[in-house]
């Protein structure tokens, strides 16, 4: 009988591509079956996120939970950027974990397996030229990583300490990828990296120049792509050049996730973000105006160290202006490795509830006076999902999840939608074309 792992994923989509990986390595190298029963698991797996600190208190207490369940004999690996950051300081405080693997050293699963009490978290190693097996969760749509690492050092992000130096993958690997993803029904290619419209910033080989805009041509040029998002894109690396290809190449979802992390020119620049108010409001206000149904989506930080009441009205401004269509925030953490912890004049814990609580009341509001406007909107919704109720679901290319009445020859296709009753997070329609 071939031997079981469980994985657990949590944190961002580069987790979510970096688990794909280590499920092809296992799967093809060592024969493993992916099983959703912890009991049943022969290794039990899980890819870590440090980015903020709760959930690196949680890691303990669940891997704990995970020893009591499995079965005799079964291993448990840590990965993902808690190995990187904690590496064998994991594995003195819960003993019974086989091996630590970082999230730059994902290539090293098939090793680590072997190695009892093996640690791996070489930040400079260097992935980029990899050739993983092909797996992915979705049958409709592909995850390709474009680079890995991060070179921002933002005072608050832990990130560039568990991925390391930001590095480009090769155009024609990606191109390769994408191909392949394409010629087996992926129709959505979903580019990412920590900082993708930074791409071409260092190849680890030789390598003709390209950056993004460049990147974004060739993709879309790739038979049987129809769709392509990217995430995350950096505000400061959104040039006019990158503006126009997103708004006039058809293939490019019409939604763009732009992070603020803060509306306040001082605290902008404590977080060395390296842009200003006025110049995210400059970018998200022209999108709006050469992409009229564009939705924008964005990160935001309250209570970061020193951020004073006027510095949140400007948090609060920006929503007014832009009125994102989506809004993650989160409340400052601080994390071990950056600058921002020593930062004098951190916020009380209450006066960072307060604020975010006060964000996210008024953009619920704004996202309620803008759900009225999407009813009688004619929409491309690509099918991925069925729903109960004999509902199906999907995206529409600029980012709204709609259901109509269908069923599975729905799946797997772009049809035209027509919106009938709008919520906040959720929409209704009737298929038209
Ligand atoms: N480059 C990535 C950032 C990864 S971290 C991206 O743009 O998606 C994802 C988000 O977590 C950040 O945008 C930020 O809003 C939030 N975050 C990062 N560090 C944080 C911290 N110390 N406290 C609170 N939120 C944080
Ligand atoms: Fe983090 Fe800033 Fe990079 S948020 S991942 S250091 S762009």
């Amino acid at each position: 009988m071939a031997k079981k792992f469980y994985i657990e994923t949590l944190g961002c989509a580069m987790n979510v591509r970096d688990s794909e990986h280590m499920i092809a390595e296992l799967s093809y190298k060592e024969g493993y079956e992916q099983t959703e029963t912890l009991e049943e698991a022969d290794l039990i797996l899980i890819n870590t996120c440090s980015v903020r600190e709760k959930p690196v208190h949680k890691l303990f207490s669940e891997i704990g939970v995970f020893n009591k369940r499995k079965k005799d004999g079964a291993k448990i690996g840590v990965c993902g950027c808690t190995a990187s950051h904690l590496g064998e300081e994991i594995i003195k405080k819960a003993p019974f974990v086989d091996f630590v693997l970082g999230a730059r050293n994902v290539s090293k699963i098939t090793e680590v397996l072997h190695k009892p009490k093996a640690v791996e978290v070489d930040i400079d190693y260097d992935e980029s030229q990899y050739a993983f097996g092909d797996f992915r969760s979705s049958p409709y749509k592909a995850y390709v990583n474009i680079s890995i690492g991060c070179d921002k050092q933002c005072t608050f992000c832990i990130v560039p300490h568990t991925r390391g130096e930001e590095v480009s993958i090769p155009s024609d690997l990606i191109v390769k990828e994408v191909e392949k993803a394409a010629k087996t029904g992926a129709k959505e290619i979903f580019l990412l990296g920590q900082n993708v419209n930074n791409y071409g910033r260092r190849f680890s080989g030789e390598h003709p120049k390209m950056n993004f805009t460049n990147l974004l041509r060739l993709v879309s040029e790739v038979d049987g792509v129809e769709r392509i998002r990217f995430t995350s894109p950096h505000p400061l690396h959104m040039d006019d050049e990158f503006l126009e290809e997103f708004a006039n190449n058809p293939k490019i979802c019409k939604s763009m996730h732009m992070p603020l992390q803060s509306g306040s020119t001082k605290i902008l620049k404590a977080m060395k973000r390296g842009y200003t108010k006025e110049w995210f409001l400059d970018r998200a206000l022209k999108l709006r105006q050469m992409v009229p149904d564009v939705s924008i989506s964005t990160d935001i930080i309250v209570a970061f160290p020193g951020e004073s009441e006027e510095d949140f009205e400007d948090t609060m401004d920006v929503i007014e202006k832009v009125r994102f269509e989506q809004i993650f925030s989160f409340k400052y953490s601080p994390r071990p490795l950056t600058p921002a912890k020593d930062y004098e004049d951190q916020i009380p814990d209450e006066i960072g509830s307060q604020r975010l609580t006060r964000l996210q009341s008024r953009h619920n509001e704004i996202l309620d006076e803008m759900k009225s406007e999407r009813v009688g909107k004619v929409v491309d919704v690509y099918f991925e999902e069925l729903r109960p109720g004999g509902k199906v679901a999907g995206r529409s290319d600029n980012n709204v999840m709609v259901q109509v009445d269908g069923s599975e020859e729905l799946l797997g296709k772009i049809v035209t939608v027509k919106i009938t009753d709008a919520g906040r997070l959720s929409n209704f329609g009737v298929v038209i074309a």
